[in-house]
Order: structure tokens, then sequence, then C-alpha cells
């Protein structure tokens, strides 16, 4: 694949930060807004995905909408074991998979016929692609919590079996508090040692994927969270392995956006330099795993 072509494939991504900074109206399609989850009446719980997770016990409640991103709303909630980020993904019309193909490549569906509904966008294709895209994140985010990775903690799973129960929505542990929650590294304010500090957390981060052989896909300050001087890398939908052709490519527009995102924090370095630093780091040795009890 040609990567003009991957360019143009990745443009519609919104991986630039200009881009994100103004989103079309039509961006708020799907958007589900919490006046209509936090009815006082219980049975009016308009959203059946959160009404499902309450009845199930995996949320007591929904505290605050937090933001309508591109793919997925963000929720503030309350869990058994504390504060949870619920990530509900859009509803099927709402969502584009513009650039699904580009980080599914390489992917082997076995199912042929689930394989074509999913090229030919039949609404039960549409759904297949959704439930692999929430599934990936689960599988991902476990992969890295267990592998001792600055990512934040699953809370549904580690078996799919668990965690397929909450799709459309991945259930996390919230970074920060229900009060004050952790800011995009895009949206906070640092001191110079600070930035200094996120920047080579960010770099190691970058570098700690690749040592287990994976590109982010969307790394940038917006998908950094900042909490406690510590680097929380977020949205792994279309985390990629080397079996993607795209894998260079997606590795290299990582870096490019990170340094790119970064130079609002007054870092000024260009993504070759900051590749080779990840590439470099990748060499050494990598976070202490960590155990989870099945
Ligand atoms: N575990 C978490 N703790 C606190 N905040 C979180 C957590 N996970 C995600 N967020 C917040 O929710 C927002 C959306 O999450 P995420 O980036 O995974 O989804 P998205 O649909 O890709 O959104 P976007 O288009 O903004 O990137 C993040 O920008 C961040 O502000
Ligand atoms: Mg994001």
């Amino acid at each position: 694949m040609s990567a003009r072509w991957l360019d143009a494939e990745l443009d519609g991504a919104d991986v630039t930060p200009e881009r994100r900074s103004k989103p079309k109206k039509k961006k708020l399609l799907g958007r589900r807004k919490l006046d209509d989850l936090t009815a006082a009446d219980p049975e009016n719980i308009a959203d059946d995905t959160i009404r499902r997770l309450i009845d199930s016990g995996h949320i007591t409640e929904i505290v605050a909408e937090l933001k309508s991103g591109k793919e997925a709303t963000a929720y503030v909630a309350r869990g058994p074991r504390g504060p949870v980020l619920v990530k509900l993904y859009r509803e099927l019309e709402a969502r584009s998979f513009k650039n699904d193909a580009v980080y599914r490549e390489g992917q082997v569906v076995l199912d042929e016929r689930a394989a074509r509904a999913m090229t030919g966008r039949s609404r039960k294709g549409l759904e297949m692609l959704q439930g692999m895209w929430v599934s990936a994140e689960y599988a991902h985010l476990w992969t890295l919590w267990r592998a001792g990775l600055n990512v934040p903690e699953p809370l549904v799973g580690p078996l799919p079996f668990d965690y397929d129960a909450t799709v459309p929505a991945v259930l996390m542990r919230l970074i920060g508090t229900e009060d004050s929650v952790a800011p995009r590294l895009s949206d906070a304010r640092l001191t110079p040692a600070e930035a200094q500090s996120a920047w080579q957390q960010s770099v190691q981060g970058l570098a700690d994927l690749l040592r287990l052989g994976y590109a982010h896909g969307d790394y940038s300050t917006y998908n950094l969270l900042w909490w406690e001087n510590t680097v929380i890398m977020i949205d792994f939908p279309q985390l990629t392995t080397r079996q993607n052709s795209n894998f260079s490519e997606l590795l290299r527009r990582d870096a490019q956006s990170l340094a790119t995102s970064f130079r609002k924090h007054g870092l000024q370095t260009d993504g070759e330099t900051t590749l080779r630093e990840v590439q470099r780091l990748a060499r050494g040795k990598g976070p202490e795993p960590r155990i989870v009890l099945p």
C-alpha cells in the first residue's frame, strides 16, 4: 500500500491536532445526553446499554457525561470497585468506520459470511464491526495492563465471555477522581519541567507499545492523560500489529503526531528524531508485568 494512499485514508481520521479542535457539526450525531441517562425515575433511563450495565451490576449509576468524541461518548460512573469510565461507542448510524480498513488490514476473519457482511456494510455487518472494535479495545487494554504499561485498568474480563456482555461499552478505571477527572495532555497546563517529564513518559509509552509489537494508530496528546505527574495512554481500538502492512507508516505517524502535539508545551522536535528515540527505547527493558488473577 502506498504511503500516499494511506495518507489520504488517514486524513479522515482527524489525526492532526488542528483538525480535531474544529469538529464539524455533524460529528455530534449520536451524542447521548446526560439528561437522558440520569432521569430520576429509573424506568426512564433512555439508553439500553446503560440500563443493562446498571441491571447487571457493572455500574450503580452514571454521574456525568465527560466527553463526546469521534467514536464514543465517555461517562463518569460509579461501580462496585470505585469510579468507572464508561466508553460508550456511538450508535451504528452515527459511526463512519471510515478508516477501519487501514487498521484491520492483515487481520483474518475466519467466518466467510461475517467477512462479507462487514465488507458489504449491511446492518448485521456494521454490528459485527462495532463488536470487533469494542472487544478489541478490551483485549488490548488487558494485554497492556498485564504487561505493566500505564493504561487504565480494564474493569470487566479478562475473559471475552465477560467483557462481551458490556458491548458496545468499555468499562475501565477512571483516571483521576469523580470531581477532578484527569485532563488530556492536550488540555493540561504544564511547567517546563512537567512538560519535559510528560514528553519523556510519552515517548517511553510509545516505545513500550512497540516493544510488545504494537503501533497505537492515534498517538498524540489527545489520547494521553496527565494525572499525578504520570502519563496514561488511552484509546486502543485501532492498535495495530506488524501483521498489518501499514504498520511502519502508522508508527511513523504516531511519532509525528506526538511531536506535533507537544509543540504547545514548548517541545520542539521532529517526527523522525522522535521515531528513532522510540525505536532505541523499545530495545531496552520494559516495565514489570502485573499479575492478574482470573
Ligand atoms: N480511563 C479514563 N479516565 C479518565 N478519562 C478518560 C478515560 N478514558 C477516556 N477518558 C476521556 O474520555 C475521552 C474519550 O476517550 P477516547 O479517547 O478513548 O475515545 P474517542 O471516542 O476516541 O474520543 P476522541 O475522539 O476524543 O479521541 C478522552 O479524551 C478522555 O478525556
Ligand atoms: Mg481519543
